[in-house]
């Protein structure tokens, strides 16, 4: 939800001051220092804003991952725009997502990090944490880690060229959705529903 709509609905008054406060000056000037508080609001396309970021060696102690789900939002949960993100992550750091999605949870590899699995606040499935060197992540279990051997876990990917730097995360949702959906035709990898009737059998 944009920061002025929380506002208009009346959201932060559940907070104690002065962050009601603090938030409102962020959400109208886009920034806000205070002695023991500073933020900096960035709008517009998180694939393009997330590149000055990575340029100024921006580091974070915790990245919240919350696009809307990946066949919903493809574009914020791609190989490309992962890869990005993790260079926006301290070494300890850690990134928590909602998401269990094998194609997610390969993307976060293919970045370098480790993952493992955690309660989603309020949802019944599982999301994920990451980070490069904190040793404690909670292990995936082994029906999470053969997910990650089928066709669910070819990733999402952002723009078509065979090298990184061709890859321009400007595609629209539907090119991505596309070429993951080509890619998943000619996999030998096992198929999810598969692996799902292996581990679940006569529950499903
Ligand atoms: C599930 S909502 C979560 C928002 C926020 N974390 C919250 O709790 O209110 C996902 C948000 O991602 C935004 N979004 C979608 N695509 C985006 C993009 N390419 N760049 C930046 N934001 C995007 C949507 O507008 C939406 O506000």
């Amino acid at each position: 939800m944009s920061p002025r709509q929380a506002i208009q609905h009346n959201l932060l008054a559940q907070w104690q001051l002065p962050i009601p406060n603090l938030l409102a000056e962020l959400a109208s000037k886009s920034q806000v220092s205070a002695d023991f508080f500073s933020a900096q609001l960035l709008l517009n396309d998180a694939r393009q804003t997330i590149k000055s970021l990575v340029a100024q060696n921006w580091q974070a102690d915790a990245i919240f991952l919350d696009p809307f789900s990946p066949p919903k939002c493809p574009q914020l949960w791609t190989v490309e725009f992962i890869n990005l993100l993790s260079k926006c992550l301290a070494p300890r750091g850690r990134l928590a997502t909602y998401s269990s999605s094998a194609a997610v949870r390969t993307a976060l590899l293919s970045a370098g990090l480790n993952i493992g699995s955690i309660i989603g606040a309020g949802r019944k499935s599982p999301g994920t944490i990451a980070s490069f060197e904190y040793k404690k992540l909670p292990k995936l279990s082994m029906m999470e880690q053969e997910h990650l051997q089928t066709k669910a876990a070819i990733p999402y990917r952002d723009g078509a060229g065979a090298y990184p730097a061709d890859r321009t995360l400007q595609d629209r949702a539907e090119q991505i959705i596309v070429r993951r959906q080509q890619e998943q035709q000619k996999s030998p990898q096992e198929s999810t529903s598969q692996w799902r009737k292996r581990w679940l059998g006569s529950k499903m």
